[in-house]
C-alpha cells in the first residue's frame, strides 16, 4: 500500500452466498469493524441481497456492490440487471469481469469493456478483474495477458474515471478459491506492471492514483504481507469474506 497516494479498498466478494436474511446478519457482524478511516470497505453481494445489505449498512462506512451488470440500460435481456437499475437502488459499486464469469458465463474482453463503460456511464464505481490462467503463467505470458485484458477493458475510459471510479483487481485465476496465494512478490510484480500500463495509457499521476487490489485466497493470515507490498492497494476477498472474524482481520491489516 502507498497510503499517501491511494486509499486502500478491501472488498468482499460473496459470490453466490448469503440470501437477504444471511446478508443482513453478516453486514451487522462486520459493521463494528468497518468503522475505520484506514481503508474503504465494500461488500459485493448477490442481486437479491442488495436491498437487505444496503439497509443493514445504512449509516456506516460500508459500501455495497453488485457482482455484475449488463451493458445495456434496459431491453430484451432475460435474467440480466443493468447498471442503471443498480444505480436506482443506491448501489455504489459493481464487480466486472470476474474470472468465474469469464470461465462459466461466456464473459469476454469485449463484454468486460462494455459492462465497464455502462457501469461508469451509470455513475457506479467498478472493480475490474483481470488475471492469468495457470497455463498462461506457466507459458510465461502473464504480463501480456494482464496488459491485454486491462487495456481492452479501459478503452474509452478517461483518466479521471480511472483515478476516481475504477479499482483494478489483479486476480490470478489459479489462486482463486484454491488456497494457493500468489507470493507477495509475485502479486506485487503484476500489480506494478498494471500500474506501469496505466502510466503508459494515461500518465504517471493517474497511475499513482489508481487503486490496484490483489485477489486470490487472500485471508486473515496472509493479508498483512500482501498489503505491505507497495503496489497492492487492498484486496478482493472471496472465501474469507464470508466470515466476519476473518474479514475484520483483513480490514485491520489494511488499516494499520
Ligand atoms: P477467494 O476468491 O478469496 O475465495 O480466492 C477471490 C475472488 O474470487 O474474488
Amino acid at each position: 500500500m502507498n497510503r499517501k497516494m491511494r486509499m486502500p479498498v478491501i472488498a468482499g466478494n460473496w459470490k453466490m452466498n448469503n440470501g437477504p436474511a444471511a446478508a443482513e446478519k453478516l453486514v451487522g457482524e462486520i459493521k463494528p469493524f468497518a468503522e475505520t478511516t484506514g481503508c474503504e470497505v465494500v461488500l459485493c453481494v448477490p442481486y437479491v441481497s442488495l436491498q437487505a445489505a444496503l439497509a443493514a449498512a445504512a449509516g456506516t462506512g460500508i459500501k455495497i456492490g453488485a457482482q455484475n451488470c449488463h451493458w445495456a440500460p434496459s431491453g430484451a435481456f432475460t435474467g440480466e440487471v443493468s447498471a442503471e437499475m443498480l444505480k436506482e437502488l443506491g448501489v455504489p459499486y459493481v464487480i466486472v469481469g470476474h474470472s468465474e464469469r469469464r470461465q462459466y458465463f461466456g464473459e469476454t474482453d469485449g463484454t468486460v469493456h462494455d459492462r465497464t463503460r455502462a457501469a461508469l456511464d451509470a455513475g457506479l464505481k467498478v472493480i475490474l478483474c483481470v488475471g492469468e490462467l495457470k497455463a498462461q503463467r506457466l507459458s510465461g505470458i502473464t504480463a501480456e495477458v494482464v496488459r491485454l485484458q486491462t487495456k481492452l477493458a479501459l478503452e474509452g475510459v478517461s483518466a479521471e474515471e480511472v483515478e476516481q471510479r475504477v479499482v483494478i483487481a489483479y486476480e490470478p485465476v489459479w489462486a482463486i478459491g484454491t488456497g494457493l496465494t500468489a507470493t507477495p512478490e509475485q502479486a506485487n510484480e503484476v500489480n506494478a506492471l498494471i500500474r506501469a500500463l496505466i502510466a503508459e495509457l494515461y500518465s504517471a499521476q493517474t497511475a499513482e492514483r489508481t487503486v490496484i487490489q490483489y485477489g486470490g485466497s487472500m485471508n486473515d493470515a496472509n493479508a498483512g504481507e500482501l498489503l505491505a507490498q507497495p503496489d497492492i492497494d487492498g484486496g478482493l476477498i472471496g472465501g474469507a469474506s464470508l466470515s466476519a472474524e476473518k474479514f475484520a482481520a483483513i480490514i485491520k491489516a489494511a488499516s494499520a
